[in-house]
């Protein structure tokens, strides 16, 4: 479904561009991030949302860079807002869908990916379009190369359930495991906007954390 754009976003991204978020251009990028974000530690969240996650991050971590990824033009406008009244230097957004990561970004390019919150794709027909589905595994692994991390949190036991399975299937590392990250021993800086939402429902939040052999 393409969704209608607000044309007053419309225009505030075409400000923010190349600033704080790209929409074109990206395969330019391929193989420059690091040029783009000189010595620090490139990381990715996919599906990033307004933004919460990668600019609290960003701002506890200098020493990192946060891209976001999201696909919806309307919500990919606030994560580069949020990044830009912050006056950050580490935040870039991608205004596009993760199925294109590898025209974006060379084989080893990126250290971590944070999947946060992602859609949960119920039917059994769409699984192929979860984040954790063993395609997107092969690319995240191609992009992340040997002993890259990522790391994974979501109020949804059933996607939780099969994306466990999809680590297990694919021969990652899990590292960290959760049914219940808050009241855990495992660290969680910042929480995103769904985590606010659920957590405070009572929901628990589920966590993964897998290395790439
Ligand atoms: C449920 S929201 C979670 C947002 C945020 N991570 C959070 O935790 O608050 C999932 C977001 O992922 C985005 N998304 C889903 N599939 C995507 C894809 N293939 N590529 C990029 N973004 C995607 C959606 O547009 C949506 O904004």
């Amino acid at each position: 479904m393409r969704l209608r754009r607000k044309p007053w976003i419309t225009e505030a991204m075409k400000e923010l561009q190349d600033e704080y978020v790209y929409f074109d251009g990206l395969a330019e990028k391929k193989g420059h991030w690091q040029e783009i974000f000189p010595e620090k530690r490139l990381c990715l969240e996919i599906g990033c949302g307004k933004g919460r996650f990668i600019v609290g991050m960003a701002e506890l971590h200098p020493e990192k860079a946060f891209i976001g990824v999201e696909s919806q033009h309307d919500i990919a406008y606030y994560p580069a807002r949020k990044a830009k009244e912050a006056n950050l230097d580490n935040v870039k957004v991608i205004y596009g869908n993760a199925e294109h990561l590898e025209e974006w970004f060379e084989p080893g390019e990126i250290k971590e990916i944070y999947l946060n919150f992602s859609d949960p794709w119920p039917k059994a027909r769409h699984a192929r379009r979860r984040l954790t589905h063993r395609n997107f595994l092969e690319k995240y692994a191609r992009l992340l190369g040997t002993g890259g991390h990522l790391r994974f949190k979501t109020d949804n036991r059933i996607l939780f359930d099969f994306s466990v399975e999809e680590f297990k299937a694919f021969g990652v590392e899990i590292i960290a495991l959760s049914y219940d990250l808050h009241n855990s021993e495992y660290e969680n800086e910042v929480q995103t906007e769904y985590e606010k939402r659920f957590s405070a429902l009572g929901t628990p939040i589920n966590f993964c954390e897998i290395v790439f052999k």
